[in-house]
C-alpha cells in the first residue's frame, strides 16, 4: 500500500468527508482495519489463548500476530514484550500503580506532559514529582533535566517523559535522557503516544524500561493501547488487573502469577481490537514509518508557513516544522480558539482541535488559559488539504477582529 492507496482506503474521507486534522487525538481507520474487526465478530467471535476449537485457535494466532507486528514496528525483542492495554493512560497507570514505592521516591517529568503522564505519578503516596523545564525556544533542556536528576540523587526512582509532545509536536532527545536516567539508577518510562504512531522509533536503541502508546492513534481500533517492556520488567510490577488468565496456578490456599506480560492482562481481551491492531500494524509496516513522518512534516511545513505571519498568531514550539512532526499548535492573541475550531468545521469542513489538549499546566504557566488551535496530520492527509486549511484560517483571521 502507498500513501495514495491508504487515503483511498479510509472510508470517512475518501469521498465527501471532512478535512480531518485532529489525528493527535485519534486517527481514522482504513477499510482493512474495519474489515478485520468485522471478521472477528462475523467469523470467529470466540476466546483466544484458552479455547482449543478452530475459532479459538484463529483468535490466538491473530493475537500473536498483532503482538509480533508491534514488536517489529518498534524494535522490541518479540511478542512477549507487549502488554495490551486500553490506551496510553492505562499503560502508564499500570506502571505507576504497579511499582512498590518507598517514601521519598522521586519521579521526574517535564513541564509539557499530558495529564496521563503526570496524574498517575502524582497519585502515589509518599512520592514527590519534580519537573524539568523547557527552554525559551520550546526545546527540551537536557542540562536542566540532568540537574533535576542530580538534585534528586539516590531518591530518583523514575524518569517519565513524553517522547513527542501532543502540545506542540516537539520531541526530546530520548536516548540521551535514558542514559542520564540510567546513570542515576532510575527507571525510565517513555510516553510514546505521539511518536510511535508517527515516525520510526527503535525502542532498544532508546533504552527505556517501559514504553506506552495508543493504537487508536495509529489507525487501530479505539480502546487499544500497549505497554512495552521486558518480561523481567513486567515481573517487577504489581498487576492492576489480576484475575483470569494471569495465574499459572491457583488453589484455595493461594496462587502463582504467570511470569512476564500475562499477569498484567487479566480477564477476557479486546479480541476484535487485536484483529484491528493486527491489520493497522501490517499497513504501517508496509508503508514505512519514515514515509508517514515525511508526509506529516510536508503538511506541517505548509500550514506553519501559511499561518505564522497572520495577525495575532504564533506557533507553539520551534519555527522549523521538521522539529514539530505533524503538529501545528497555534496561539491566537485576542481570539478564541474554540470559536475558530467551530467555524473551521461549519464554514470549511475542517476538523481541528481547540483547548488545552490535556496539557493544562503548560497553558496556565504561559497565561494562555483559552489554549491553542491544533492541526495534527496523518499519513492519509494531503498537500491540498494543508493548503485549504491555510486559506480557511487566513479568511477567518481577516473576518474576525481581535477582542
Ligand atoms: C503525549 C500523550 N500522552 C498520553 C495521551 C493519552 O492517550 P490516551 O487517551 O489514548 O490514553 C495522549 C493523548 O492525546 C498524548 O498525546
Amino acid at each position: 500500500m502507498n500513501l495514495k492507496q491508504l487515503r483511498e482506503s479510509v472510508p470517512t474521507i475518501s469521498e465527501d468527508g471532512p478535512i480531518y486534522l485532529d489525528n493527535a487525538c485519534v486517527t481514522l481507520r482504513p477499510q482493512p482495519v474495519i474489515d478485520a474487526i468485522n471478521h472477528y465478530y462475523t467469523r470467529e467471535p470466540s476466546c483466544g489463548g484458552r479455547s482449543a476449537h478452530k475459532w479459538g485457535m484463529a483468535v490466538t494466532r491473530t493475537e500473536f500476530s498483532a503482538r509480533d507486528g508491534i514488536a517489529k514496528l518498534i524494535g522490541a525483542e518479540g511478542p512477549s514484550d507487549v502488554v495490551f492495554t486500553r490506551n496510553t493512560t492505562q499503560a502508564i497507570n499500570q506502571v505507576a500503580h504497579g511499582i512498590n514505592w518507598s517514601k521519598g521516591d522521586i519521579v521526574v517529568i517535564s513541564d509539557k506532559e499530558h495529564n496521563s503522564n503526570s496524574i498517575p505519578w502524582r497519585m502515589q503516596e509518599g512520592v514527590e514529582v519534580k519537573v524539568t523545564k523547557t527552554d525559551e525556544d520550546g526545546r527540551f533542556n537536557l542540562e536542566h533535566f540532568e540537574q533535576v536528576c542530580s538534585e534528586a540523587g539516590s531518591n530518583l526512582r523514575m524518569v517519565a517523559l513524553s517522547h513527542s509532545r501532543n502540545l506542540d509536536g516537539t520531541s526530546i532527545p530520548a536516548k540521551e535522557c535514558g542514559k542520564i536516567a540510567k546513570d542515576h539508577d532510575s527507571l525510565y518510562l517513555l510516553d510514546a503516544a505521539q511518536s510511535v504512531p508517527h515516525r520510526p522509533v527503535d525502542i532498544r536503541e532508546i533504552g527505556a524500561d517501559f514504553v506506552a502508546f495508543s493504537i487508536h492513534k495509529m489507525m487501530g481500533p479505539s480502546g487499544m493501547g500497549a505497554l512495552i517492556g521486558s518480561p523481567d520488567g513486567f515481573d517487577q510490577l504489581k498487576s492492576i488487573a489480576a484475575g483470569g488468565q494471569t495465574v499459572s496456578h491457583s488453589s484455595l490456599d493461594g496462587f502463582t502469577f504467570k511470569p512476564g506480560a500475562p499477569h498484567l492482562e487479566g480477564g477476557l481481551g479486546h479480541y476484535a481490537g487485536y484483529y484491528g491492531t493486527n491489520s493497522a500494524v501490517q499497513i504501517l509496516n508496509e508503508l514505512s514509518m519514515e514515509q508517514v513522518h515525511q508526509r506529516e512534516v510536508e503538511i506541517n511545513t505548509i500550514i506553519s508557513k501559511g499561518v505564522k505571519n497572520l495577525d495575532g498568531i504564533s506557533i507553539i514550539g520551534p519555527e522549523s516544522a521538521e522539529e514539530r512532526g505533524g503538529i501545528t499548535s497555534i496561539l491566537m492573541e485576542g481570539r478564541d480558539p474554540h470559536q475558530f475550531s467551530m467555524l473551521l468545521d461549519e464554514a470549511f469542513g475542517i476538523y481541528a482541535r481547540s483547548g488545552l489538549h490535556c496539557v493544562d499546566p503548560w497553558f496556565h504557566e504561559n497565561q494562555t488559559p483559552r489554549g491553542s488551535l491544533r492541526f495534527s496530520s496523518y499519513a492519509y492527509n494531503t498537500i491540498d488539504e494543508a493548503k485549504l486549511a491555510v486559506e480557511a484560517i487566513s479568511e477567518l483571521v481577516e473576518a474576525i477582529p481581535r477582542t
